[in-house]
């Protein structure tokens, strides 16, 4: 990635930042999880600046507080919930059959982190793998003719830093015959996110059809619920005597979805598709320094290409 692309925005911009002078009035976009964390602030965001946007979400009245600040505050969009379980194909499909019209932008951004114990979806597919990546894989898939036909659609996936450790292992992708891992899990189901913009970007370009993933930072939300201190300190994110360190280590939930509202909808960005973002820029290719840079394991067409094929075998068994 050499030919890295560049945008004004620091790390510590905010999502009303990004958007500040971009109308997105009669757009329509989805936001999966937008009802909590990064998500809700997304949401937000988005309908301030003018953009029609369906939450994706298990509990739809999670997402009443949004919508009831929309109407209150007369923000120039809208907000809307739908009812949607990424673990659960059923659903995923339920959605996609029930939507009607084009989509300006998906932003897939549910996920989960770190399950202590190996659980599986419906389909028995381990957890965090069916929720982050497989769920939104079908979600994507169903909702290609209403990307299309948005002209110039746009997909983004919340992905993680730590997808950096972990490529995907397409041997045994639901730790059938290897132990389960918690952060193992989480780190290769954040990898096929990433692999997920890139393999878009390589079969929907004809359809007008972009897609990019992003780290969002660190930002205390639900996710991180299964975290203890002894894993947050060696993160960096608490000193020896268990005390956040606030700065530089986490983000407020402004600044983390400032790189979703970035892709999702900045004129900025037009066009660019394939590419991984961190602090509002496109990351470099890991090298000898790897902190805020992209995995080569997770950016390589040719991996891109053999989990889609997986992926496609998997929703069809
Ligand atoms: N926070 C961070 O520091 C950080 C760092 C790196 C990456 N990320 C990524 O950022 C994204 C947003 O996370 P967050 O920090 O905002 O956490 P969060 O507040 O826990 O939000 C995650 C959202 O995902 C939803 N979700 C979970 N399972 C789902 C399912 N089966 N179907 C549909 N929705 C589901 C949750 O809905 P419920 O309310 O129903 O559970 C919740 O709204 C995630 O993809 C995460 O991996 C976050």
């Amino acid at each position: 990635m050499s030919d890295r692309f560049t945008t004004p925005f620091g790390p510590r911009a905010t999502a009303d930042e990004i958007l500040n002078g971009v109308r997105l009035r009669g757009t329509r976009m989805i936001v999966t999880g937008g009802a909590s964390g990064i998500g809700a602030e997304t949401v937000r965001a988005l309908a301030r600046a003018g953009a029609e946007v369906t939450a994706a979400v298990r509990d739809p009245t999670a997402a009443s507080s949004l919508i009831q600040a929309s109407v209150e505050e007369n923000w120039p969009g809208s907000v809307r919930a739908a009812r949607l379980d990424l673990a659960d194909l059923d659903s995923v499909r339920a959605f996609t059959q029930a939507w009607d019209g084009p989509v300006d932008t998906l932003v897939a951004n549910a996920g989960i982190m770190a399950l202590p114990t190996l659980q599986r979806s419906r389909q028995g597919w381990e957890m965090q793998l069916a929720t982050n990546y497989l769920g939104h894989f079908a979600l994507a898939l169903g909702l290609q003719p209403a990307l299309r036909d948005a002209g110039a659609g746009r997909v983004v996936v919340v992905s993680s830093g730590a997808h950096r450790n972990h490529p995907f292992d397409l041997d045994d992708p639901q730790f059938t015959h290897t132990a389960y891992d918690p952060w193992v899990a989480y780190g290769r189901s954040k990898t096929a996110d990433i692999l997920l913009a890139v393999g878009i970007s390589q079969r929907w370009a004809e359809d007008g059809i972009v897609a990019n993933s992003l780290m969002p930072g660190w930002i205390t939300t639900n996710l991180q619920r299964h975290v203890d201190l002894p894993t947050l300190q060696a993160m960096g994110g608490a000193d020896a005597d268990g005390n956040r360190i606030e700065q530089p280590f986490f983000k407020t939930t402004a600044q983390g979805a400032a790189t979703s509202a970035l892709l999702a909808a900045s004129p900025l960005v037009e066009g660019v598709t394939g590419r991984y973002f961190e602090d509002n820029q496109n990351a470099s290719l890991a090298g000898e320094d790897i902190d805020g840079a992209v995995a080569d394991h997770a950016v390589n067409p040719e991996i891109a290409h053999r989990l889609w094929d997986y992926s496609a075998a998997a929703l069809r068994s």
